[in-house]
């Protein structure tokens, strides 16, 4: 084996070990030193049919190109035979999220107008409400200066509430749909053989709780997006009858689902991580209470700098090139677009929080087709908590360790702080 050989099979063995490295719990706890290192070893890390993205310009660009397909149900036919018999990687992979046009495009824009930055501004006045009540509700639980734990508080508030405002769940129904909704934030760790069985119940839960509120809503229609997606399929998008083309009635089930548990994992794991992070650098703190005018700048630095969703996947259809590597046509290709966030090519100093950053805008809510579809609604809750957290709690700390959880979907499941 000559130098170059013996080289190359060492990068290999050093990028292999990072990856394994990364899932961890080490990794997982905290993978940011681990990405620093993949990307000076092998930024495009190619290996059997995957490869593996640690670059901002890398990630952006395949989350930019139309011509990468999703991990669309074809293509889960290919990698996983069987899977259509779990409904917990069904409700999964055939939301529109997973979807290539036409499909996805056909499916996204019965939803799209309703979280564009126009409609997402009418719900200025009830998210504030809410935030306010769920920081008077933190204040009293730590007015003795006992611990309350920010997780619990947020996991049963602040999300769930805006987005069960939006498409019309009942309050009364929040505390039943929790253990669905922690089951289903399990695939999206690549839903592993022995999960298999609690994200299937998950999945099924959830969609027979929106089958039953459709039914409800056919017969009592209100004005949310329940009712009005149920009447998109009932007149087949205005022709008068139900068409499947235009909208089945398991699609309107699967976007009920996919819109309500995306709106409120993620939503609470930025929530957290900016918490943690506004913690971790009381500087940070202290400027945006001083100045609420930092708010969007505290936004975009919260969602740069531990962003909720780590990864994006995307399916080479066709042979290209990512990053200067040859990419054979059928690879998956994983951004780390965590990763990507701390670029130091993009961003200097890329492991502190600063909220007066300036530069690209962060990975975190993707781009292209798959544009986060919340992405206006997201910055705009953030934008309300941030402030008021820190506004109201100057003396804000941990109580004890908080506990992380999950690697693909980023967050807490624990965060014991004290207020005063
Ligand atoms: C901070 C919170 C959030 C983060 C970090 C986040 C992140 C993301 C990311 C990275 C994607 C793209 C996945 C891809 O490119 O394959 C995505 C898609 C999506 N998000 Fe969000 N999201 C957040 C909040 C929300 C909210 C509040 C909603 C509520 C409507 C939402 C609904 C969706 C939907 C429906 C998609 C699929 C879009 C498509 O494939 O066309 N997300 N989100």
């Amino acid at each position: 084996m000559d130098d170059v050989q013996e080289s190359a099979t060492s990068l290999t063995a050093d990028a292999e070990r990072l990856l394994h490295e990364l899932v961890a719990p080490e990794g997982r706890a905290n993978p940011y030193p681990v990405y620093a290192k993949l990307r000076e070893v092998a930024p495009v890390f190619l290996t059997g049919d995957a490869a593996y993205l640690t670059r901002y310009d890398d990630c952006q660009a395949i989350i930019r190109n139309p011509s990468l397909g999703a991990q669309s149900p074809a293509w889960m036919d290919v990698v996983r035979p069987g899977w259509r018999d779990h409904p917990g990687l069904r409700v999964t992979h055939e939301s529109f999220v997973f979807r290539d046009p036409p499909d996805h495009t056909r499916l996204r824009r019965h939803v799209s107008s309703d979280f564009s930055q126009s409609k997402v501004r009418k719900w200025h006045g009830y998210i504030a409400a809410a935030t306010a009540d769920v920081i008077d509700q933190i204040a009293s639980a730590g007015a003795d200066g006992g611990t309350v734990d920010l997780h619990e508080v947020l996991a049963t508030t602040l999300p769930i509430k805006v987005i069960g405002k939006i498409l019309g769940v009942p309050e009364s129904d929040f505390p039943a749909l929790r253990v669905p909704l922690e089951g289903l934030r399990l695939a999206a760790d690549g839903s592993p053989a022995d999960k298999l069985p609690v994200i299937d119940k998950a999945g099924e839960d959830l969609l027979s709780y929106f089958a039953d509120l459709v039914a409800l809503r056919r017969r009592q229609p209100e004005g949310d997006l329940v009712t009005s997606l149920a009447k998109v399929r009932d007149t087949g998008g205005g022709a008068g009858q139900p068409d499947d083309a235009v909208l089945s009635e398991e699609e309107l089930l699967q976007t009920l689902t996919l819109i309500f548990s995306a709106a409120i994992e993620s939503m609470a794991d930025l929530l957290l991580n900016g918490a943690a992070a506004l913690i971790d650098f009381p500087a940070q703190a202290a400027a945006l209470r001083a100045d609420p005018g930092l708010t969007t700048g505290a936004v975009e630095e919260a969602l740069r700098y531990d962003a909720p969703v780590q990864a994006v996947g995307r399916i080479a259809r066709g042979d290209c090139e990512v990053g200067g590597v040859a990419i054979p046509d059928g690879t998956y290709l994983l951004g780390f677009i965590g990763a990507g966030n701390r670029d130091p090519e993009r961003f200097p100093e890329p492991d502190v929080f600063d909220i007066t950053r300036e530069g690209p805008a962060p990975l975190s809510l993707s781009g292209g087709a798959h544009f986060c579809l919340g992405a206006a609604l997201a910055r705009l809750e953030a934008a309300v908590f941030f402030p008021a957290l820190a506004g109201r709690f100057p003396r804000l700390a941990y109580a004890a360790a908080p506990v992380r959880r999950g690697f693909a979907l980023r967050g807490f499941a624990s965060f014991p702080v004290t207020v005063r």
